[in-house]
């Protein structure tokens, strides 16, 4: 009886290598690996290295892990062998239960029902009814080898096709449902009958590290939700335990491959099709620690590539927050970025391997990538903000658990916070420039000049921003569902100092752990961290806009708060913002950027009409020009914000 892939797994990972081949060979550390002369033939100059899984000699082609090396160097059988290490590593080998021989039978079952779906799959995509499948393929520059190489095909049409194909090999609908090929029509009403899991899709079979497959992904020709349907979590499949790709991924790795994460599917095909053999992604959930156990057994330093735009930020932030209580000076993270709102396959397609190539040279070391996420767009003109910001960049270094590092990345981090306080970013930070205003004059790039048509007492210019803010705000407070829509455009804008800033924040941070975007969720939230008042005084009804009615509908609530943006943002931004979407939508063709340029442009139009705006009547009297308020109640939390995700538990250290 096999023993569980899992225990073997562990016991490999408690036994350090170069100790156990230590006693049979003389190793010298040679970087990450060590080296010596090889055991197993007889050599004068090493050409055996031992690394963190694997042993491997250039001389004479010996190559194994713990096992197979107590095996070689002892003559120890298999149980031998395991036997021994367990006992070094203090590990019980599990023994053999009846229930554990069942459920083994089962999964080989289990692997055979995947495979002879697969095979169904790949001959219906060579068929007729394969035809436009094939051509999509095709289209997206897939190759046949590709296309063969990842075993791809086409489900048909369901209403139990698969079930009646496969019924002559033997295999039962129960035996589909098992695999999570098929489920019940209606799981209250078991007589109903079963339906298939994927028809009318592009089959991508998933596969363990060994090469079985494990399950499917499928994907809709062309346009139409969801465009990606996975299979449910079986025995088989567990989605946070595997990476598309893997199996083939180890062996290029073994071979030199860079080890690399990419979000979809179809950029692991595109990436391998383009000489890139490491790549990898995820099944349709974000990075997880398991996963990140997976890359390194393959690379100590295996690069992450994430979207340029909030979205990627978003999830690299989350990786790196997996990652750093896993880190070691032996496993670290790269992070590449992409820009231009490519993704690795359309980057391949249009540019070649060079450019890609080009995209994992400017990967950077996890310590720099970090400094950056967490800064981006963070306020550091007061000292409050600036105390805020370094205890983050702290509570991140304390997340290591290996001493020495936890200390080298508190090093790093400080230093460059330090380095930019004395050294302000061009058109940033701290006294980055001087205005005729108090109250966010010298602030980030803000354009002090009013507009053409503003031309009045700076009091009231700054009174109708702080209001106009306050709108804008509120309506995300009652609508938080279009947050994900202007997210970008709202990091973007520089909010009056005091509670608008502040809540901007919040809001940010809210959203990036934010499971469901509810305002009541959103209200407890702000609450939890202080900010009752400021809520309050944000959605208080004189002078709100209908958009930020909690009867508002969605497109009102949009609506609204793209007119407030534009009036906040400024012309020429605005101007400049819809360039770049413009852009964006032309190179490709996605509905976000879409979206965008709608918003942007009415945002503009909202500008234009807004500029003979007269002053809102109470905003000139009841606000101060530095945006702090007079009538707000004492006590009121404008200061930093903290949420709930890791990096930013406990802010001030
Ligand atoms: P993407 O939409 O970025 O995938 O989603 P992609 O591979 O670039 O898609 P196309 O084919 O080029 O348009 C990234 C990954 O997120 C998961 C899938 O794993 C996908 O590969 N996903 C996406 C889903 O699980 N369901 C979806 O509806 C969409
Ligand atoms: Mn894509």
């Amino acid at each position: 009886m096999a023993l569980p892939p899992a225990f073997l797994d562990e016991l490999r990972a408690r036994t350090p290598l170069h100790g156990l081949i230590g006693r049979k060979a003389r190793l010298v550390r040679n970087g990450r690996q060590w080296k010596g002369c090889c055991p197993f033939h007889n050599e004068k100059s090493p050409s055996f290295y031992v690394y963190d899984d694997h042993f491997h000699c250039f001389g004479c082609g010996a190559h194994g892990d713990a096992i197979t090396f107590l095996m070689r160097a002892e003559g120890a059988s298999f149980p031998e062998a395991v036997e021994r290490l367990a006992a070094e590593a203090g590990m019980q080998v599990p023994r053999p239960t009846p229930q554990a021989a069942a459920r083994e039978r089962r999964a080989r079952d289990l692997h055979e029902v995947l495979a002879a779906a697969a095979a169904a799959y790949q001959r219906r995509l060579a068929q007729p009814e394969g035809a436009a499948a094939r051509d999509y393929l095709h289209r997206r520059g897939l190759t046949e080898a590709t296309i063969a190489r990842f075993g791809l095909g086409w489900s048909g049409e369901g209403r139990g096709a698969l079930a009646a194909e496969l019924k002559p090999e033997g295999i039962e609908p129960a035996q589909l449902v098992a695999a999570g090929l098929m489920k019940p029509r209606d799981p209250e009403r078991p007589e109903a009958g079963l339906v298939d899991m994927f028809f009318g899709r592009v089959m991508f079979p998933i596969r363990d590290r060994r090469g079985r497959i494990i399950s499917f992904g499928g994907r809709i020709l062309g346009d139409g939700q969801p465009k990606y349907v996975n299979g449910p979590e079986t025995e088989l499949f567990q989605k946070r335990r595997g990476l598309y790709g893997l199996d083939l991924a180890r062996e290029a790795a073994f071979r030199g491959a860079t080890v690399l994460v990419v979000e979809g599917y179809m950029d692991v095909i595109a990436l391998h099709q383009a000489g890139f053999g490491g790549a990898v992604a995820p099944l349709g959930t974000a990075l997880t620690a398991e996963q990140l156990g997976l890359l390194w057994q393959m690379t100590p330093e295996p690069v992450l590539c994430f979207d340029g735009d909030a979205a990627g930020g978003r999830a690299a932030v989350r990786a790196a927050e997996i990652a750093l209580p896993l880190l070691s000076p032996e496993r670290s993270l790269r992070l590449a970025t992409l820009t231009g709102g490519e993704d690795p396959d359309t980057l391949v397609r249009k540019g070649g391997a060079r450019v890609f190539e080009a995209v994992l040279e400017t990967a950077k070391p996890l310590s720099a990538a970090l400094y950056d996420l967490l800064t981006a767009g963070r306020p550091r003109a007061t000292p409050e903000q600036r105390a805020a910001l370094r205890g983050q960049l702290e509570a991140a270094a304390r997340l290591i658990p290996d001493r020495i590092l936890s200390g080298e990345y508190r090093r790093v981090l400080l230093d460059r916070f330090f380095e930019e306080q004395r050294r302000p970013r061009p058109g940033g930070g701290p006294g980055g420039g001087s205005g005729p205003r108090r109250g966010g004059a010298g602030r980030r790039g803000e354009a002090l000049a009013p507009p053409p048509g503003l031309q009045r007492r700076p009091i009231d210019i700054a009174a109708i921003r702080l209001e106009r803010a306050r709108n804008l705000l509120a309506i995300l407070l009652r609508h938080p569902a279009i947050l994900p829509d202007v997210e970008e455009a709202l990091m973007t804008l520089d909010l009056p100092a005091g509670p608008c800033e502040a809540l901007g924040h919040a809001l940010l941070d809210w959203l990036r752990g934010a499971e469901l975007l509810d305002s009541e969720a959103l209200a407890g939230h702000l609450a939890q961290n202080g900010m009752q008042d400021t809520v309050a005084w944000a959605v208080r009804a004189t002078g709100l806009c209908a958009a930020a009615h909690p009867t508002a509908q969605p497109k009102e609530a949009l609506d609204g708060w793209w007119h407030f943006f534009g009036l906040l943002r400024g012309e020429a931004e605005l101007i400049k913002d819809q360039t770049e979407a413009q852009r964006l939508l032309t190179d490709r063709n996605d509905p976000a950027a879409q979206k965008r340029l709608i918003g942007l442009t009415k945002a503009l139009a909202a500008l234009r009409a807004g500029e003979t705006e007269a002053i809102p009547e109470e905003a000139s009297q009841d606000q101060s020009p530095d945006g702090a308020l007079d009538g707000a109640p004492a006590g009121a939390a404008w200061g930093p914000v903290t949420s709930r995700g890791a990096l930013r538990d406990d802010t001030i250290g």
